[in-house]
């Protein structure tokens, strides 16, 4: 099979293109490295073995993606191609939908030029908005997200139903992330955020790393165990199995599927930095600041219908997370530089 890559130089992307080529696909990438290098692809290289025809593309632009499709036989494609920094999305709201949307788009109708019917897609936990109740199931509404981010997201999952039930031979697979963190075990590729971290794990990693003197925990009086927010934490290589099923279900499916990925489990910041220090036998120095804006107590999945259509469900647990964060972090101080 011939998967089209959108955004596969990133860090679920990466580690994809990995899961992908071991499981006997062909990939095809297509990023304009906005939030990654080439490198990270070249050591995707260097552990499968393989050499992967990349394009650098903005796939938002029609005539570059026209030229992938024309160049290639694609059977089928993954669009990670996003941007995702929350706090920027509120900065700059017309470059996030912009981005997110047309991108989308412009795939879409390539593949409509092209017959090619299977499309798999990069959505969050986000959609769910301040949920009522825990573990998150796929048929409960989804609420309004707080950010420009998270709107690309849920209104990208309206068009793909819409587009999905006027083409009925597509097989559309909108894959719903919770928090994915760690990294390939050979410690060669891993999450690289530019600046600050904004997420938790980049962050600890780079405590660890001397990069940054102190973790903030944003809020300890949330109606959790330990008053900290509580997230489902998946690894990132789990993710990407998740991803080579979506996949395979889309050869024999029709329809428009939306799937949680996630471990079903939730942990709270401060068991996250507790496992962290304990698997790497390091201290994280941290201080309690008031809670983030926008922030949620509790969000954690219901992985029931991974396992049911896809026949998926995590199986690496939050000490081999902490372990190959750290391995890759530590491995590479200053990321891919
Ligand atoms: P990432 O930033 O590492 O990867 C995204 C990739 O897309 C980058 O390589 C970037 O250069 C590329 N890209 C962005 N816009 C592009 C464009 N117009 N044309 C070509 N390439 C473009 O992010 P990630 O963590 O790997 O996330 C992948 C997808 O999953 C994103 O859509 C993100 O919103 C979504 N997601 C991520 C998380 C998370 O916690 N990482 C959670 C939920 C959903
Ligand atoms: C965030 C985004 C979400 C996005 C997801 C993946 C917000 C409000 N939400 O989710 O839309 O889909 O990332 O990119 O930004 N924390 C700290 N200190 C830190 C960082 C985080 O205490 O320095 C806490 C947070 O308060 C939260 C948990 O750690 O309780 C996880 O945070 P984070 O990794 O940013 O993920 P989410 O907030 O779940």
């Amino acid at each position: 099979m011939n998967v089209l890559l959108a955004g596969g130089a990133g860090y679920i992307g990466s580690h994809t293109c990995v899961e992908l080529i071991q499981a006997g696909h062909s990939v095809i990438v297509a990023d304009n490295y906005s939030n990654s290098c080439p490198e990270a692809i070249r050591r995707v290289e260097e552990i499968t073995g393989t050499s992967i025809k990349t394009y650098d593309a903005d796939v938002c632009a029609a005539q570059a993606v026209e030229q992938i499709f024309s160049e290639n036989e694609i059977d089928a494609v993954i669009h990670f191609a996003g941007l995702k920094a929350v706090g920027e999305s509120c900065e700059k709201p017309l470059l996030y939908y912009r981005n997110n949307i047309d991108s989308t788009l412009t795939l879409l109708e390539a593949m409509h030029r092209h017959h090619v019917t299977r499309f798999i897609f990069s959505s969050s936990a986000t959609v769910y908005g301040t949920p009522e109740e825990v573990p998150l199931v796929e048929t409960m509404p989804t609420g309004s997200p707080t950010n420009p981010y998270g709107w690309t997201k849920l209104m990208m999952e309206q068009i793909l139903t819409d587009t999905q039930r006027a083409n009925p031979q597509m097989s559309i697979v909108i894959l719903r992330y919770f928090n994915p963190i760690g990294a390939h075990k050979s410690g060669r590729i891993g999450e690289d955020p530019n600046g600050i971290p904004n997420n938790l794990m980049p962050y600890i990693t780079q405590v660890a790393a001397g990069r940054l003197p102190e973790l903030g925990v944003f809020g300890d009086d949330y109606p959790t165990p330990d008053g900290t927010g509580v997230r489902d934490y998946i690894h990132v290589v789990d993710l990407a199995k998740g991803h080579v099923k979506a996949i395979d279900y889309s050869a024999d499916h029709t329809g428009a599927e939306i799937i949680n990925l996630g471990t079903g489990t939730g942990y709270s910041v401060l068991e996250i930095v507790k496992t962290f220090e304990r698997v790497n036998h390091l201290t994280i120095p941290y201080v309690i600041k008031p809670r983030r804006a926008g922030d949620i107590a509790e969000c954690y999945a219901n992985a029931e219908k991974a396992a049911k259509v896809l026949g998926w469900k995590a199986e690496l647990g939050l000490d081999e997370m902490c372990f190959d964060s750290w391995n890759w972090q530590s491995n590479n101080v200053n990321g891919y530089k």
